[in-house]
């Protein structure tokens, strides 16, 4: 795996597939032209922007590195915008890395070692960082210590060096996957969430301004409520509606425009797209609405379960159309009718 699989954590969706919410890698660029560079510019998650922004003033008025920050949530949310509008604000170097990069304790301890007073460690992914490393993660972000292991077996001893008094802030999608641990020794975690219809719409606005793409507010509404929740998806679509537009009309964003061109790339009234609507027609037709397990779905997808539970199930848990129960995944009566089967005799047992 390379460098930048490692930092997005795709788990192997290409880039064709529109409404992924991981970044393909040509996208990268047009995301950091994107990416609002101070919690003003940042749209959507007011708490967690009042929350961040009392972290950060306070820290400052302190004239102290304020504590560590985990930013949690769904890829797609802002979670990398987050981690460099807080160095911004703050004045301080940011170091970039990534849990899957850090292969080994002594990866880490060298970065670590070279952070000056107040630097910035963005460890993106931080749930797949190594069990090693994470172990000598936790005491450098308590003590601003790490011990550096020499030699090997009964002779090795521990060498403890300094830590230049730094913030972490890790970036995860499965915080249930760090170790307690870890998660104790962040003092503040931001909970992102998606973000509501009328704040993509102020996304997609915004970049349009900065794209130089004309759009109608209703043409915004539509592609916003057809992008999942999710600023990465809206982006995205934009620009492949501003390829649509240009080649099929006159480059103007218009209501019909915006439609037309959601139709092309196959994404439903509901911002479903291909995957989606597959794991909802297995649930519901191959397995009569379920419960049955992700991997079993999985495999009658011909999907990765990694996919099936990252990419698709939380929007359709969110969409109402899909329950994760002990017993298994179900599709919703809401699912039913989403793809026009008819609902079972037995429909009582539907959520
Ligand atoms: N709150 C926001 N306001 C404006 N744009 C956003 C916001 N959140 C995300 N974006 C856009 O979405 C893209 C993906 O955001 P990113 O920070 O990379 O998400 P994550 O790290 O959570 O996957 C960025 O290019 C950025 O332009
Ligand atoms: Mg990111």
């Amino acid at each position: 795996m390379g460098t930048d699989e490692h930092l997005t954590g795709d788990p192997g969706r290409t880039s064709e597939e529109v409404v992924s919410p991981y970044a393909a890698v040509d996208e990268r660029d047009v995301e950091t032209s994107l990416r609002p560079k101070s919690l003003k510019e940042f749209v959507g998650q007011g708490r967690v922007r009042e929350q961040l922004g009392v972290v950060l003033d306070s820290a400052k008025a302190r004239r102290q590195p304020p504590d560590h920050i985990l930013l949690s949530g769904p890829p797609g949310l802002g979670k990398t915008s987050l981690a460099f509008i807080i160095a911004a604000d703050l004045g301080a170097s940011i170091r970039v890395t990534s849990g899957p990069a850090i292969e080994r304790a002594g990866d880490l301890a060298a970065m670590l070692s070279t952070l000056d007073e107040g630097d910035v460690l963005f460890i993106d992914e931080i749930h797949r960082i190594a069990r090693p490393a994470e172990e000598l993660l936790y005491v450098a972000m308590e003590d601003f210590r790490v011990d550096v292991v020499v030699g090997k077996g009964p002779g090795a001893t521990a060498i403890p060096l300094d830590v230049a008094p730094f913030t972490l802030v890790g970036a995860t999608t499965r915080s249930g996957l760090l170790t307690g641990p870890l998660r104790d020794r962040f003092g503040f975690v931001a909970h992102m969430d998606f973000y509501a219809d009328a704040e993509l719409e102020s996304v997609i606005a915004r970049s349009a301004r900065l794209l130089d793409i004309e759009i109608e507010p209703d043409g915004a509404a539509e592609i916003a409520r057809r992008s999942r929740g999710t600023p990465r998806i809206a982006n995205r679509l934009l620009r492949r509606a501003r390829d649509f537009a240009q080649v099929r009309a006159d480059g103007r964003l218009s209501l019909e425009v915006c439609r037309a061109a959601l139709d092309v790339y196959d994404i439903d009234e509901m911002g479903l797209d291909r995957l989606d609507r597959m794991v909802i027609d297995a649930l519901v037709r191959q397995f009569n609405g379920g419960p049955v397990g992700v991997s079993t779905l999985a495999l009658a997808v011909g999907e990765e379960v990694q996919t099936v539970e990252e990419v698709a199930e939380p929007f359709l848990v969110r969409a109402g159309l899909l329950a994760r129960t002990p017993r298994g995944r179900i599709a919703t009566r809401a699912a039913w009718e989403h793809i026009g089967v008819p609902l079972p005799h037995d429909e009582a047992r539907l959520f």
